[in-house]
C-alpha cells in the first residue's frame, strides 16, 4: 500500500491536492497532526481534516504527533479519520487511546520513534490494525531514512507472524524508491511517502513503478 503524506504538499491547496491524489492509484491518505509539544512543529487539527473529507473516498490515516492524544480522539474520528495512529511514546494512556479510537468507530494504530526500542511497542501488535515504524525523527518531512529502522520492521514482521496478528506493518519517513524497496524486503506492507512522491516528475509513473516493483514482495 502507498499512502501519500500531505505534509509535503502546499497547505494552501489541500483540497485540490486531495482531489488530484484520487487519480494516483494510491491506497490511503496520510495526515500528519503536530502540536509543537510532542514534536517541534505545528500543522493542523480536526477542522482542516473535516474540510478536505468530502474531496475523496480514500481512507484517511491520521498520524497524531501530539501529547495527550486520548483527549482529542473523538474530534479526529468525527472529522473523518478512518485510521487514527498514536505514538507509543505518549505514555500510559496509549491503551486508553486505542480503546477510544475503536469505540468511536475507527481503526487504531501505534507509531514508534527511531530511538524507541521495539520492545516498548511489541505488545501493541495484537491490539492494533497498524504498527507504524518511523524511518525518521517525527516532526518534519524531507529527512534521510534511518537505516536502523529496517531492523525494527523485521522485528515487527516477525512478531506479527509469530502472534498471528494481522496488524499492517507501515513505515513513515525518508521513503523513496530505494528505501521503500528495503522496507518492503524487511516486511513493510505500507509505505508513507511525502517528499519523494510530491517531488516526483511523473507521480503516476512513480506509483505504478513502486507497485510493480514491490508487488511481488508485499505480504498482504
Ligand atoms: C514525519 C511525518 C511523515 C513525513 C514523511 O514526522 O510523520 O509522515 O511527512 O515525509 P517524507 O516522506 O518527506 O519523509
Ligand atoms: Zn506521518
Amino acid at each position: 500500500m502507498i499512502a501519500p503524506s500531505l505534509l509535503a504538499s502546499d497547505f494552501g491547496e489541500l483540497r485540490r491536492t486531495v482531489r488530484r491524489i484520487n487519480g494516483w492509484g494510491v491506497d490511503r491518505i496520510h495526515i500528519d497532526v503536530m502540536d509543537g509539544h510532542f514534536v517541534p512543529n505545528i500543522t493542523f487539527g480536526p477542522q482542516m481534516i473535516a474540510s478536505i473529507r468530502k474531496a475523496t473516498k480514500l481512507p484517511f490515516e491520521t498520524h497524531l504527533m501530539i501529547e495527550n492524544p486520548h483527549r482529542y480522539i473523538k474530534e479526529f474520528v468525527d472529522a473523518g479519520s478512518d485510521i487514527v495512529i498514536v505514538h507509543c511514546e505518549t505514555g500510559r494512556e496509549v491503551m486508553k487511546s486505542i480503546g477510544l479510537i475503536r469505540r468511536f468507530g475507527a481503526r487504531a494504530g501505534v507509531a514508534i520513534n527511531p530511538e524507541t526500542r521495539f520492545a516498548a511497542a511489541q505488545h501493541y501488535i495484537q491490539r492494533v490494525d497498524t504498527l507504524l515504524i518511523m524511518g525518521v525523527h517525527p516532526g518534519f518531512g524531507g529527512q534521510k531514512f534511518i537505516q536502523g529502522s529496517l531492523q525494527k520492521i523485521r522485528q515487527a514482521r516477525e512478531r506479527a507472524d509469530k502472534t498471528g496478528s494481522d496488524a499492517l506493518i507501515a513505515v513513515d519517513g525518508g521513503i523513496d524508491e530505494h528505501t521503500g524497496r528495503q522496507a518492503v524486503a524487511a516486511g513493510a506492507q505500507e509505505l508513507v511517502i511525502g517528499t519523494a512522491l510530491f517531488g516526483a516528475s511523473d507521480v503516476h509513473r512513480f506509483v505504478k513503478n513502486l507497485k510493480k516493483t514491490y508487488g511481488a514482495g508485499l505480504r498482504q
